[in-house]
Formats: C-alpha cells, sequence, structure tokens
C-alpha cells in the first residue's frame, strides 16, 4: 500500500485539505487486481467505479439494504460501509466470482429452480450473504434467536429469516429466498 503526498495540493484555502489518494491490491475473485483510489471510496465503489464489476450493487449506500453485501476474508460484508483501502492485500469475492466457469454456484441454481426474485436487484447481495451465512451457521454461529447455544445450528425457516434479516427485497420475495436457502443447507447438511 502506497500513500500519495502531492506537494503541490495546498487545499482550497478555507483549511480543507485535498484528497489523499493510495494505491492498494485487492484479490478480487482470485484474481489481482491494483489500483489507485481517493481514500474515501468505498469498497462498493472501487469495485463498482475502479474495476468495473457492477454486479455489486448499490441500494441504499448506508448500510440498510444488503444489496451490496461481497464477502471478505470469506465474511460476509456491506460492500457501502466500509473503505477500500482497509483492505490491502485481502480477498474479495463478489457475485461475479460465485459460479465455477459454467456451473453455476448452488445457491444461484436455487434461486433460479425456487424463483428467488423478481426485479433481481437484491440478489446479487442476497446470494452473497446467504453462503456467508451459510457458513456461519456451519461454523456453529448462533442468531439472535437461537435458544440452544451449545446445540449445532439447525436453519429452520425462522433461522434463515433471522440470518438473512440485513438483506432487504423491494419485491417481496422473501418464502422463495428462504427456500431456495433451505434447499442449499438441507443439501450440504446431507453425508
Ligand atoms: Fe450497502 Fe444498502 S447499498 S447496505
Ligand atoms: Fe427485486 Fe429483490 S427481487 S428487490
Amino acid at each position: 500500500m502506497k500513500f500519495e503526498h502531492r506537494t503541490d495540493d495546498v487545499g482550497d484555502g478555507v483549511g480543507r485539505l485535498p484528497p489523499e489518494r493510495m494505491q492498494l491490491q485487492l484479490q478480487v475473485n482470485g484474481q489481482p487486481h491494483r489500483l489507485e483510489v481517493d481514500t474515501r471510496t468505498t469498497l462498493l465503489d472501487a469495485l463498482r467505479e475502479n474495476l468495473c464489476m457492477t454486479g455489486t450493487k448499490k441500494g441504499c449506500d448506508h448500510g440498510q439494504c444488503g444489496a451490496c453485501t461481497v464477502l471478505v476474508e470469506g465474511r460476509r460484508i456491506n460492500a457501502c460501509l466500509t473503505l477500500a483501502v482497509m483492505h490491502e492485500g485481502q480477498s474479495v469475492i463478489t457475485i461475479e466470482g460465485m459460479a465455477q466457469g459454467e456451473t453455476l454456484h448452488p445457491l444461484q441454481q436455487a434461486f433460479l429452480e425456487r424463483d428467488g426474485f423478481q426485479c433481481g436487484y437484491c440478489t446479487p447481495g442476497q446470494i452473497c450473504s446467504a453462503a456467508g451465512m451459510l457458513a456461519e451457521a456451519k461454523a456453529g454461529m448462533p442468531s439472535h434467536i437461537t435458544r440452544d447455544l451449545g446445540a449445532s445450528v439447525t436453519l429452520t425457516d425462522a433461522e434463515i429469516r433471522e440470518r438473512m434479516s440485513g438483506n432487504l427485497c423491494r419485491c417481496s420475495a422473501y418464502p422463495n429466498i428462504v427456500a431456495a436457502i433451505k434447499d442449499v443447507a438441507g443439501a450440504e447438511a446431507r453425508p
């Protein structure tokens, strides 16, 4: 990571400092990317504007809708709430990286089979979030409604709804989204 101090910048004359730019490297969907960003750039804008990966959607830009969910180092986060420069050298998986060539990720396939979307705007975030959520459940992480913290997690409809509550769908495809995620959770649980 490299700071770039521009000695020709003297601010705007009223005490505000000029923007500072920084170079960073991100591993996006397995590919290394070097980019230079204004240090105030969110990860979401770096993906969409700098890397032209527009699969990750901007809904609210305030951490309230989940449309921008990506996986960073395997954990789901809202890309609109984090600065790109905080992720130097880290691995980022977006919806563009979920399929393996022509083979869809099981969650993508299940969303198709269960009709888990209408306009599709929330869907990249729903799918990335569901992937992160399934990993959390597999690791035994409880949710707000888990009663027995010592037992392994059972992904009931209520558990899935609670764990996916950060991902809003304005088309209200929720029943089919839950069904799709439950299909994948069930398939993963089978020996
Ligand atoms: Fe990030 Fe809505 S765009 S949470
Ligand atoms: Fe339209 Fe979810 S499918 S917002």
